[in-house]
């Protein structure tokens, strides 16, 4: 387990705060973030790449909280947005645009618009007709769109098929061997000013090989691209650095960097980094309530109050995120599947799980859920989305409330 949560007394706390404490003030289902992890995490990664002329970009799709973004724009990060709504997200938390990036395989005109208007630092641009649409918008509002062309290195980042973004098969970024051709049709369009180039091979990648294949790919397009008079001022490397879910800890960013470091350090420009689960994933939790258990003569239900629609990681990805009861238990384990209270089978949070016996009202912690649980939350069955709350050493806040039933049939019409 990671240092910010620990059991104390057989309590388990989030830094100094009992989690038992905020799931009987602010119920469950509830996230909570540690503000402690997210900057030590942050403070991990940079320091790792510290020797290069870098910039941090915290990919906010990983958890778009308003206060989330804040604090790593406070200590410094860029932030990578990947829509009008992340984008929104960003200004609101007060980030700067001239340290916004803009990504997204299918921008729409309205957002080309919208980022224009705000002067992010770069759109990253993944097609021949978004090049187009984009020289043309800016025509129009009569200015030079500063972009990067997003490539696809055609590597294969060894992770599970749905998060996996660098094989020619995939959806992003521009082919590695049309490249030049994109590059020299950007360079001829007046109102766009080419300053980059781009790749993400994917994400919750363990090992460093993948990118230092996708990036020695890069460099040699890079080389490539200069003899021809196009020379760019930074090369963005993306995200996708991984953590370890069964010990709940950030795997070792130094071995990383000691792979990437002498690679990276021969590009003259500035490094960008995109990572999003690395700086979030293992701060937080979603505290939860035991309502009911079940046997029959096959299985042990242990059936929860957070569901599919709170955390869908398991249902999607078949990810397994640790479990454990706040206050430490040292009753038999036995094997359960651990389920939520909605009407399909995909509803479970962990199946076939070794926990120690629960009881009605005990109260869990599904770890490692900083990253992609609360932003992937949704409504269905009429379920109101959780609140979050963040920790900050012997202090929480809620960051955001708990949905209201209001809040659930807000703009709808009869
Ligand atoms: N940059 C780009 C262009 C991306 O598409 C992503 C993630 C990131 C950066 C950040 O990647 P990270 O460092 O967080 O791996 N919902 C999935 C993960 C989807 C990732 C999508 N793109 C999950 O729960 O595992």
């Amino acid at each position: 387990m990671n240092n910010t949560f620990n059991y104390q007394n057989n309590e388990l706390f989030c830094e100094g705060v009992n989690l038992s404490a905020i799931a009987n003030k602010i119920g469950t289902p509830t996230y909570v973030y540690s503000k402690m992890g997210m900057l030590e995490s942050y403070r991990e990664f940079e320091n790792a790449f510290s020797p290069l002329n870098k910039m941090v970009c915290y990919s906010v799709k990983a958890n778009s909280n308003i206060s989330v973004i804040k604090l790593f724009s406070d200590t410094g990060a860029g932030i990578d947005c990947n829509s009008r709504g992340e984008l929104f997200r960003a200004l609101k938390s007060g980030v700067n645009s001239s340290k916004i990036i803009f990504t997204g395989v299918g921008k729409t005109e309205e957002e080309i618009r919208y980022a224009l208007e705000n002067n992010v630092m770069m759109l990253k641009v993944e097609s021949f007709q978004e090049l187009e649409t984009i020289n043309r918008i800016a025509n129009e509002m009569q200015l030079v769109a500063p972009i990067a062309i997003r490539l696809n290195p055609d590597v294969d980042a060894k992770t599970h098929p749905y998060i996996s973004t660098g094989l020619a098969e995939n959806k992003f970024g521009i082919d590695i061997n049309e490249g030049q051709k994109a590059f020299q049709f950007a360079t001829s369009l007046s109102n766009l000013k080419v300053v980059g180039v781009d790749m993400h091979i994917g994400s919750q990648i363990t090992s460093p090989l993948p990118y230092v294949d996708a990036i020695k790919k890069l460099f040699s397009f890079i080389n490539e691209l200069s003899k021809i008079g196009i020379s760019i001022d930074h090369c963005d490397i993306g995200g996708g650095f991984g953590i370890d879910y069964d010990e709940e800890k950030n795997i070792d960013i130094s071995i990383f960097a000691k792979e990437l470091l002498p690679l990276l350090q021969q590009f003259s420009g500035k490094i960008i980094f995109e990572p999003g689960r690395f700086l979030t994933a293992n701060s937080g939790v979603l505290l939860t309530k035991v309502l009911y258990t079940k046997s029959n003569n096959k299985k042990d239900f242990v059936i929860v109050d957070s569901a599919m629609n709170d955390f869908i990681r398991p249902t999607l990805y078949n990810a397994q995120h640790e479990i454990k009861h706040l206050k430490q238990s040292d009753k038999n384990k036995v094997t359960v599947d651990l389920v939520g209270p909605v009407c399909e089978s995909s509803d479970f949070i962990r199946k076939n799980y070794s926990l120690p016996i629960c009881s009605q009202k005990d109260l869990l912690a599904i770890m490692s859920v900083g990253a992609y649980g609360f932003v992937m939350s949704s409504n269905y069955n009429s379920r109101r989305r959780a609140a979050e709350v963040l920790v900050d050493g012997n202090n929480f806040k809620i960051i955001r409330n708990r949905e209201s039933f209001e809040d659930l049939i807000n703009g709808e019409i009869i």
